[in-house]
C-alpha cells in the first residue's frame, strides 16, 4: 500500500472552482465511481465537501495502470493540474461540474471491498442494514450534512451563551438518580458492591447547585440518559443544550432564549424569525389544539359544544358534561365530499386508540344533517351545535364526549391525523411558540395521587401559592416549553429556592419531609446556605437538528443511534460481559425463560 509521503492536501474537493484553473492541487478521499473509456479513465473523488472529477490518460503509463485498478471506496491521493472540462463533459448537477484534475501523481492509500450498499443519497436500503454498517452509511452526503448542521447548532450555542455570560461546566455522568421521572440507567459500583450510580436523566440538580454556588449562568451540551420506550423523537441517550440562570424570572429566560433560537434559524436556514415569539397558555393550547405542543401550521381547531348540548337527550353527551367532562369537536370544512361512510368509520376506530369511546359525526348537506345522533337533538340544539362548531353546508363535524383529558387527547391526535391526511400542513413553515402556565400537578391515574407535572422543584405562580394547601390541582407553574412545528423542542421553569415553599409543595403531592430529605438531601441542604432565585431550561439538541434538517427521526442526526429495542446495531451493544467482570461487581444474572427464548 502506498503512503501520502511528500504530499500535502491543498484543497477539499468542493473548495475548488474555476478561479483555481491551472493550479497544481493535491486532493485526497474516496473513489465514488470510475468510468474507464479505454485510454481515458475518469474517477469521481469524494470527500466531506463533495465530489471532484479526476482524469487519468495513457500519457503516463504508470498512473494509467494504477487508475485501472481503482474501485469504489478505495482511498486515494491525487496530485495534478486543475483544468476546465471539455464542454461535452460538463456536469451542471455538481458544484465542480466545470472542472477536473489532470492527474500527475496517484496513490492508492487503502483498498476497499465492495460495500454492502452504495455511498449515495438515492438508495433504498433498510435502516437496520445502514446502521449495522454505519461507518459506510455515515459517508453518504445527506448524513454528513445532518451531522454538520448539528455541529453548527452547538457552535452557535457555545458562542451565544458565552457572549451572554454563561459558563460551560461539566457535570458528572456517574451520579445519583435524578428526579426527571423516567426510568434510570444504573451502573453497578465495583468498590461498593450492591450500590449503583444512575446515569443522569439531566444535569438538573447539579445545575441548580451551581446557582447556589454563585456561578450565575451555566450552560452545557449535556448527555442525558432515560430508559424509556423509543420513538422517532426519543432516544434512550440524547443530548440537551442545558442552561440555568440566577436572579431571573420566566420572562428573562424566554426573552434570552428566543434570541438564541432566532440566531440558529438565521445562521443555519437564513430565515428571520420574528421576535418576540408568540406565547400561549397551556389552557389555550389544550382547548384550541388538544395538545400542550400544538402544531400551529394549520387550522382544524377544536370547538367546545358543551353549552349547546348539555341538556340534550343523547346521554353520551349530556352525561359526559354532567360528570365534569365536555363535548368538543373538529369541523372539517368541505369534509362532506371528503369522507365517505367507510372513512368516517375509520376515524371512529382511530380515536378509540386514544381511549375515546366513540366519535359522533354530523355531515351538513343542503337538505339535511346526516348523522347517527341528530335524532336525539332538538332543532334548537342542532342549530346551537352547528353554530358553536362553526359548521356550514358541506362541512363535517367530528365530536367526542368524555372527560377533558380523553377529549383533548383524542381530538388533538385526530387533528394531527387529519392535518396530515388532508395535506393541510405547510411543510415550509417553521412555527415556534412558547407554551406557558402549565398546571403544577397532574393526576397519576395508576397511583391515584397528584404528582409534579414537570419536576418537584418547579415554582408555582406567586398568586397560586395559597392554592397548594387547598386546591393544589388548580395551581399553575412558572414553567414554559418551546414548541417547534408541534414538537417539544425544549422546556424549563423557574425553581423553588426556598425550603418552606418546597415543603408545602412536597406536602401537596404526599411526599413527607423525611422522604424528600432522602431523595434530594444535597439540594435541600444546599438551599439552607443562601440560594439565589433561579431558573433555566434545556433544549433537545437532537430534535432541533432533526427539524432543521427536515428529517423524520432523531436517528438521522445522531452518529450512532439506537434502534427500537434500544440496541446499537454496529457494536451490538448491549452485550454479555465476562463473568469475571460480574464477579467483581458482585452481580449474578438471573436468566428467565423469556430471555432464553429471545436469544434463540
Ligand atoms: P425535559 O425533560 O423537558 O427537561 O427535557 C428537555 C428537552 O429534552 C428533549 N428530550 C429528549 N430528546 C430525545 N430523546 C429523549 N428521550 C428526550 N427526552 C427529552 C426534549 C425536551 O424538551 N431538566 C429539565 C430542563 C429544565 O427544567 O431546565 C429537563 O430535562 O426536547
Ligand atoms: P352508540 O350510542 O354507542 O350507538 O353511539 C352512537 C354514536 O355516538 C356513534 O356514532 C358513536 O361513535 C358515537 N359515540 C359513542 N360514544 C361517544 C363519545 N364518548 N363521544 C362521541 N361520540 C360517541
Amino acid at each position: 500500500m502506498e503512503t501520502i509521503k511528500g504530499l500535502k492536501r491543498t484543497h477539499l474537493c468542493e473548495e475548488l472552482s474555476m478561479e483555481d484553473i491551472s493550479k497544481e492541487v493535491v486532493v485526497m478521499g474516496w473513489v465514488q465511481r470510475v468510468r474507464d473509456l479505454g485510454g481515458l479513465i475518469f474517477a469521481d473523488l469524494r470527500d466531506r465537501s463533495g465530489i471532484l472529477q479526476l482524469v487519468m490518460n495513457q500519457e503516463n503509463k504508470e498512473i494509467y495502470e494504477k487508475a485501472e485498478k481503482l474501485r469504489s471506496e478505495y482511498v486515494i491521493a491525487a496530485k495534478g493540474t486543475l483544468v476546465k472540462r471539455d464542454p461535452e463533459t460538463v456536469n451542471d448537477k455538481i458544484k465542480t461540474g466545470q472542472i477536473e484534475v489532470r492527474v500527475t501523481d496517484l496513490r492508492i492509500l487503502s483498498k476497499a471491498e465492495t460495500p454492502p450498499f452504495m455511498v449515495s443519497d438515492d438508495i433504498s436500503v433498510r435502516e437496520e442494514i445502514r446502521l449495522r454498517y454505519r461507518y459506510i452509511d455515515l459517508r453518504r452526503p445527506s448524513v454528513q450534512q445532518n451531522l454538520m448542521t448539528r455541529h453548527k447548532i452547538t457552535t452557535i450555542a457555545h458562542d451565544f451563551y458565552d457572549k451572554n455570560g454563561f459558563i460551560e461546566i461539566e457535570t458528572p455522568i456517574l451520579t445519583k438518580s435524578t428526579p426527571e421521572g423516567a426510568r434510570d440507567y444504573l451502573v453497578p459500583s465495583r468498590i461498593h458492591n450492591g450500590a449503583f450510580y444512575a446515569l443522569p436523566q439531566s444535569p438538573q440538580i447539579y445545575k441548580q447547585i451551581l446557582m447556589v454556588s454563585g456561578f450565575d449562568r451555566y450552560m452545557q451540551i449535556a448527555k442525558c440518559f432515560r430508559d424509556e420506550d423509543l420513538r422517532a423523537d426519543r432516544q434512550p441517550e440524547f443530548t440537551q443544550i442545558d442552561l440555568e440562570m440566577s436572579f431571573v424570572e420566566a420572562d428573562d429566560v424566554m426573552d434570552l432564549n428566543e434570541q438564541f433560537i432566532a440566531r440558529v434559524f438565521k445562521e443555519i436556514k437564513g430565515i428571520d424569525i420574528k421576535l418576540p415569539l408568540p406565547r400561549m397558555t397551556y389552557k389555550e393550547a389544550m382547548e384550541r389544539f388538544g395538545s400542550d405542543k400544538p402544531d400551529t401550521r394549520f387550522g382544524l381547531e377544536i370547538h367546545d359544544l358543551s353549552d349547546a348540548v348539555k341538556d340534550c337527550e343523547f346521554k353520551v353527551f349530556s352525561g359526559a358534561i354532567k360528570a365534569g367532562g365536555s363535548v368538543r369537536c373538529i369541523t372539517v370544512k368541505g369534509g362532506a365530499d371528503k369522507f365517505a361512510r367507510r372513512e368516517l368509520d375509520a376515524l371512529v376506530e382511530y380515536v378509540k386508540t386514544y381511549r375515546a369511546k366513540g366519535l359522533a359525526w354530523i355531515t351538513v348537506t343542503e337538505t339535511e344533517l346526516k348523522s347517527p345522533i341528530v335524532k336525539f337533538l332538538t332543532d334548537d340544539e342542532c342549530k346551537a351545535l352547528l353554530e358553536a362548531a362553526g359548521a356550514e353546508v358541506g362541512d363535517v363535524v367530528l365530536m367526542v364526549a368524555d372527560n377533558n383529558k380523553i377529549v383533548f387527547d383524542a381530538l388533538g391526535n385526530l387533528r394531527l391525523h387529519l392535518g396530515e391526511k388532508l395535506g393541510l400542513i405547510d411543510e415550509s413553515r417553521y412555527d415556534l411558540l412558547w407554551v406557558t402556565d402549565f398546571p403544577l400537578f397532574e393526576y397519576n391515574e395508576d397511583e391515584h395521587r397528584y404528582q409534579a407535572m414537570h419536576y418537584p422543584f418547579t415554582a408555582p405562580r406567586d398568586e397560586d401559592i395559597e392554592l397548594l394547601d387547598t386546591t393544589p390541582e388548580k395551581a399553575l407553574a412558572k414553567a414554559y416549553d418551546i414548541i417547534l412545528n408541534g414538537t417539544e423542542l425544549g422546556g424549563g421553569s423557574i425553581r423553588i429556592y426556598d425550603n418552606e415553599l418546597q415543603r408545602k409543595m412536597f406536602k401537596a403531592i404526599g411526599i413527607t419531609d423525611e422522604e424528600a430529605q432522602l431523595r434530594f438531601p444535597h439540594l435541600l441542604d444546599a438551599f439552607k446556605y443562601g440560594a439565589p432565585p433561579h431558573g433555566g431550561m434545556a433544549y433537545g439538541l437532537d430534535r432541533f437538528a432533526m427539524i432543521l434538517c427536515g428529517c423524520p427521526s432523531i436517528r438521522d442526526v445522531i452518529a450512532f443511534p439506537k434502534v427500537q429495542n434500544a440496541s446499537e446495531l454496529m457494536t451490538q451493544a448491549p452485550s454479555d460481559v465476562d463473568p469475571k467482570q460480574l464477579d467483581e461487581l458482585g452481580i449474578a444474572v438471573i436468566r428467565t425463560e423469556e430471555d432464553e427464548d429471545e436469544e434463540e
